[in-house]
């Protein structure tokens, strides 16, 4: 199967506006200005069964229809935070295959009626920013950003905008806060961004893999996208494969295969063929998977990880083998969550400063009672935060004690 996502694989310099228009780019959105209706574009996307894959995996088109029409201007945003620890894959699409991505950012924006569209990366990914800069102009120069596209009365501008290095501005409400100028801190919702977003305006946010998507879609085709993968799960999907593999990378794959393809298939193996031990699904914010053959022949999409105690999230899948000790994995993300938190709400602020001492504790006392007194704090953060990365923050450290009781006790 040739790439859907990862097409710069199959097309050498995809990444120049030529050759990305030589292999049909920008046709699209061409014919979506000009002959069909907004609501037609989000209806392809809809019925293409096409799920967010920032994290939460929401259907895409319905999110789109979400938007109040009562309240304008629209906005759409384009979440190039990425900052999950794991998770590389948006970074190399922006990078190789820019204008996929942002034909995917104008075809949204036509679909929701915004004539503004912003791409927000965290700090670090300043080349990125820089980069996707000169492709916006590029595209601008072509005629395909600007004012009365392709004849039309259709207007539409996008730039980019850069965060400051802070895992919180992933969330899009503290995202939104963020390219508002304020500090980056989650909102309490409802109201969702669809309602009140940007400038407290109907806004948009999806991830740059979710877009990316789009432009295909449309000109292939809501069934010719849903007839690859699973019943729950339309489409492709980028797996970023890390850990203890031999050959860590990005993974384009249709929904569908298991984790036994990819760890063993695509990724070579486990280092020195050691025994696995654990399978985080989802970056630093998993639950820890035990990883035995039941979960090994588990197939990759939304509903059957969720059959493991898992989320399938950003897919950004970390490989565990017996050489790690699970507890000195979860004082890795209990130290990462702390950093992170924004303080805005106690049970995420406290209670991540609590698991972090507790940790340390449990490293330099070895005093049992201290793993029960960690699951403890863990379990009273769970459903009482803010936004979800105390929730998040939560999930190693249940699942790690609970799964895993034989590390705790070495
Ligand atoms: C703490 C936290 C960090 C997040 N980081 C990201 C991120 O880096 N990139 C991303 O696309 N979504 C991230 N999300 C999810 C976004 O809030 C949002 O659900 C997503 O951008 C929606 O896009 P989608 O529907 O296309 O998945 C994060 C969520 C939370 C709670």
């Amino acid at each position: 199967m040739t790439h859907v996502l990862l097409r710069h694989r199959d097309i050498p310099n995809i990444n120049t506006i030529d050759v990305y228009k030589k292999n049909g780019g920008f046709e699209a959105f061409k014919n979506a200005v000009i002959k069909m209706k907004p609501e037609e574009v989000t209806n392809v996307v809809k019925n293409s069964g096409l799920r967010g894959r920032g994290g939460a995996g929401f259907p895409t088109g319905m999110k789109w229809q979400f938007m109040d029409n009562k309240n304008w201007p629209h906005y759409v945003v384009a979440n190039a935070d990425e900052s999950e620890p794991g998770t590389f894959k948006d970074r190399e699409i922006m990078e190789q295959n820019p204008f996929q991505f942002l034909e995917g950012v104008a075809l949204a924006s036509y679909a929701v009626g915004a004539n503004a569209a912003y791409v927000y990366l965290r700090g670090e990914f300043w080349q990125v920013a820089k980069f996707l800069d000169e492709k916006i102009a590029e595209m601008e120069e072509a005629g395909f950003l600007g004012d009365k596209l392709f004849g039309t009365d259709y207007s539409l501008r996008i730039y980019t905008h850069l965060g400051a290095g802070a895992y919180i501005c992933g969330e899009e409400t503290a995202l939104l806060e963020s390219i508002e100028g304020k500090r980056g801190q989650p909102r309490v919702r409802p109201p969702f961004p669809p309602s009140f977003g940007l400038y407290g305006k109907p806004t948009v946010v999806n991830n740059v893999e979710t877009l990316t998507n789009v432009p295909l879609i449309l000109s292939k085709g809501a069934d010719w996208y849903k007839s690859i993968g699973t019943a729950d799960s339309a489409g492709v999907k980028i797996f970023s494969l890390s850990g203890r593999v031999k050959k860590p990378g990005n993974y384009e794959l249709p929904f569908g295969k298991t984790f036994r393809d990819l760890i063993y298939g695509e990724g070579g193996g486990i280092i020195d063929d050691r025994p696995i031990k654990a399978i985080m699904p989802a970056g630093a914010s998993s639950s820890l998977i035990v990883a035995d053959d039941k979960a090994l022949d588990t197939i990759l999409d939304y509903a059957s990880v969720r059959t493991l105690g898992a989320d399938l999230g950003s897919a950004s899948v970390i490989v565990i083998d017996d050489t790690v000790s699970i507890e000195w994995v979860i004082s890795k993300t209990i130290h990462f969550f702390k950093h992170e938190s924004c303080g805005k709400c106690t049970p995420c602020r406290e209670g991540n400063h609590w698991m972090l001492s507790v940790v340390n504790r449990i490293e330099h006392h070895h005093n049992p009672e201290d793993v029960e007194l960690l699951l403890n704090v863990a379990k009273q953060m769970q459903g009482k935060c803010l936004c979800a990365l105390g929730e998040f923050a939560t999930m190693a450290v249940v699942t790690g004690i609970e799964r895993f009781p034989q590390d705790f006790k070495a």
